[in-house]
């Protein structure tokens, strides 16, 4: 069996998703060479590209970490999360311009070979220990970018779908959590780099920053997830099952479900799902097809109709089906395979806000 190659299906989204990423990119380096040059109007065009290039490519990597963290806080960050493999290109490509100019550069002019002047040209004058304290002046900073450089070269290099399923999606995945060990070596690389040169507070604040917007969203993402994995067990405990999305269901509208092998009707009434039986106590109708009218469930057989609150029909009418508790965990809704007695009142679940319309289905491959 052979591997064969398809090519990348462009939709509007994903032009879109690029022309705002190539209009921003133009934008924050144009305001950055705009500001350079008025601060220091001597500066050559190399260091406008060096540092143009490293400073877009930082931000960026900062904004490709926290994308997965926000994605899992709240639902409405996912379209950032589905075509992230474009960013992770575009960074890579500005560190290679940023990288390949600093060494044209910086060790292009010596007599040793400009690749192996990376790594050797510190070795003769740097001591940690000089001075009598801890001095991180000429610090070999270089080589932590070029290992930084090439996992992202390998992530880029291995971005394509092409690649997701011939390695694996686990290897694949473990593979490109290598963006993290970049984000590391990158934090060495400069802050034990271009920041020990620099005076301005302001350079190692923002780097500070940056990492505590970085670490803070892995955590609160962590936080959430535990939560809902405890709000998961909880349920099951309780004897509830998961049966849809909360999107699934419209205002005012009903849908069939099957939880422990028993049809229910679930309705989305004034923002709140609620879960009944799904049979109409006339001749059978299937209540969940139906929808709420002047606040009653009504059968979309012969119009009778049940309060979704305590499945009574209203006054003067008897008829009674019996509902169920809900509950809605990360987006989904959880019903109670055993019925409540009779009439008991149920105030439904809410339907939190975030709860918007799904994306495409979440897959590596379109991250
Ligand atoms: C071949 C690999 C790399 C080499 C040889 C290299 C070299 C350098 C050098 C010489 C500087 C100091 C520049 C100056 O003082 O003007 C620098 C700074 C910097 N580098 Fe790298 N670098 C490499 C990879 C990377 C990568 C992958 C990133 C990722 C974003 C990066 C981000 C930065 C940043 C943010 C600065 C500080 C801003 C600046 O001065 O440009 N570098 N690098
Ligand atoms: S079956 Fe429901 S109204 Fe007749």
């Amino acid at each position: 069996m052979s591997a064969s190659y398809r090519a990348i299906d462009w939709n509007r989204q994903k032009r879109l998703y690029d022309l705002t990423l190539g209009g921003l990119l133009a934008l924050g380096l144009g305001l950055f060479i705009g500001v350079s040059l008025l601060a220091s109007p001597n500066v050559t065009a190399e260091t406008l590209i060096i540092r143009g290039c490293s400073v877009s490519a930082l931000l960026l990597l900062h904004v490709i970490l926290c994308i997965g963290p926000l994605a899992r806080l709240d639902p409405r960050f996912l379209p950032l999360l589905y075509n992230r493999r474009h960013l992770g290109v575009t960074m890579f490509l500005l560190a290679l311009v940023h990288g390949g100019f600093a060494i044209v550069q910086f060790h292009a002019l010596g007599n040793e070979n400009p690749l192996v002047s990376v790594f050797t040209a510190y070795r003769r004058d740097y001591h940690v220990f000089a001075d009598g304290g801890m001095n991180f002046a000429h610090f070999p900073f270089e080589p932590f970018g070029v290992a930084a450089l090439a996992i992202l070269f390998l992530m880029a290099a291995t971005s394509h779908d092409f690649w997701l399923r011939n390695l694996g999606a686990a290897f694949w995945k473990a593979m490109h959590l290598g963006v993290y060990a970049a984000y590391g070596l990158l934090l060495v690389h400069v802050a034990l780099g271009a920041l020990q040169s620099e005076r301005s507070a302001a350079y190692p604040v923002l780097l500070a920053l940056g990492f505590v917007i970085v670490a803070g969203l892995h955590l609160a993402a962590a936080h959430q997830e535990g939560r809902t994995d405890r709000a998961r067990a909880a349920a099951e405990q309780d004897g509830f099952e998961s049966v849809c999305g909360a999107i699934e269901v419209a205002e005012g509208r009903g849908k069939v479900v099957v939880a422990a092998s028993q049809r229910m009707a679930l309705f989305r009434h004034q923002g709140r799902i609620f879960a009944t039986s799904n049979v109409c106590r006339h001749q059978g109708g299937p209540l969940g097809e139906g929808r709420i009218i002047d606040g009653c469930i009504t059968c979309p057989w012969h119009g009778w109709n049940y309060q979704p609150e305590d499945g009574c029909s209203p006054p003067p009418f008897k008829e009674v089906v019996a509902t169920y508790d809900t509950r809605i965990i990360d987006g989904r809704v959880w019903v109670r395979t055993t019925a409540n007695p009779l009439e008991t009142k149920c105030s439904g679940s809410p339907v939190p806000a975030v709860t918007t319309a799904p994306g495409p289905p979440q897959r590596l491959g379109s991250e």
